[in-house]
C-alpha cells in the first residue's frame, strides 16, 4: 500500500483528481469504479474543473459505482444514483448508457447483485477503483465482518455506518437500513485502487487499514494485498500512523 502525503482535504482532493486525470487521458476507454461519500466530493470538482478547461474527455468512460441503498428510487435525492449525476455525471461529458449504479430499486437481491458483477466482468473490470473509508474500516458497505466478502451482495448496515450517513438525511430512521456493494473480491478485481481519506475520525481506521493485520475486522486491511493501491490522505487521516 502506497501512501501519498497530502496537506489537506483541498490537496487530498486535487492529487487524487489527478491520478484519475492520468488514467482518463492515457486510456480514453478506462472503466471506472467510483465511490460516493463526502471524502470524493473536492476530487469530483477538481475533475469537472479540468474537463471545463478542456484537458479531458470521458465520451468513452465506462463507470460502476462500489453501492447503493436498497429501497430507494434511482431518482431519490439521497440516492448514489442522484449524488453522482450531482456531484460528477451531469458535469463532464460521460454517456449516461456508460454509468452503472447498483439498481437499489429492485427489491430481488439475488438479481440485482448477480447481473451487477456480470457487468463488470463483461467490461473487464475496473481500471481504477476509488474507494473513501468508513471509521470503522469498512469500503464500499462491507462492514466488518467474519469473512472477506466475494461479490456485489446486500448488506444489513452497521449501527455506526447508520449513524455516520444520518447527517445526510432528515431523520436517523429514513436512512435505508441495506444496501447492495461490490464484495472485497470485486475490489480486489481493479487493477488500481486509489483510497482517500482525510480527517481525524478516520486516523484510526488507516492505521488499522495499513499496520494492522489483513483481517475481515477491518475489511481496509485487504488492500494490503493489492498489487497497485494507493493512499491518498491529509495529515489529520495520517496522524496515527507510527
Ligand atoms: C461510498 C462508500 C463508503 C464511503 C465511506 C466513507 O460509496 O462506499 O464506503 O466511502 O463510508 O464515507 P465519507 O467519505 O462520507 O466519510
Amino acid at each position: 500500500l502506497k501512501i501519498m502525503r497530502a496537506r489537506d482535504y483541498d490537496d487530498m482532493s486535487r492529487k487524487t483528481a489527478n491520478i484519475i486525470l492520468a488514467q482518463v487521458i492515457l486510456k480514453p476507454t478506462s472503466v471506472l469504479g467510483l465511490a460516493t461519500g463526502t471524502t470524493p466530493i473536492g476530487a469530483y470538482e477538481a475533475i469537472i474543473r479540468a474537463y471545463e478547461r478542456g484537458d479531458v474527455d470521458f465520451s468513452q468512460v465506462q463507470t460502476f459505482n462500489l453501492d447503493e441503498y436498497r429501497g430507494l428510487a434511482n431518482d431519490d435525492p439521497q440516492s448514489y444514483h442522484y449524488f453522482m449525476r450531482k456531484h460528477l455525471f451531469d458535469n463532464i461529458n460521460i454517456d449516461l448508457d456508460h454509468v452503472h449504479v447498483p439498481d437499489g430499486s429492485n427489491a430481488d437481491a439475488a438479481a440485482a447483485t448477480t447481473a451487477y458483477d456480470q457487468m463488470i466482468e463483461d467490461a473487464g473490470f475496473c481500471d481504477l477503483q476509488l474507494l473513501g473509508i468508513g471509521r470503522n474500516g469498512h469500503i464500499g458497505f462491507n462492514e466488518p465482518d467474519a469473512a472477506f466478502s466475494t461479490g456485489t451482495h446486500c448488506v444489513d448496515l452497521t449501527r455506526s455506518t447508520i449513524e455516520a450517513n444520518a447527517r445526510l438525511f432528515e431523520r436517523e430512521q429514513d436512512v435505508p437500513r441495506q444496501a447492495y456493494t461490490m464484495g472485497i473480491q470485486s475490489i480486489m478485481h481493479s487493477r488500481m485502487v486509489i483510497i482517500a481519506a482525510a480527517g481525524d475520525e478516520k486516523a484510526q481506521a488507516v492505521r488499522d487499514m495499513c499496520q494492522g493485520p489483513v483481517v475481515p475486522s477491518c475489511p481496509a486491511s485487504v488492500l494490503q494485498l493489492h498489487p497497485n493501491a494507493v493512499l491518498v490522505a491529509d495529515e489529520l487521516a495520517l496522524s496515527l500512523l507510527s
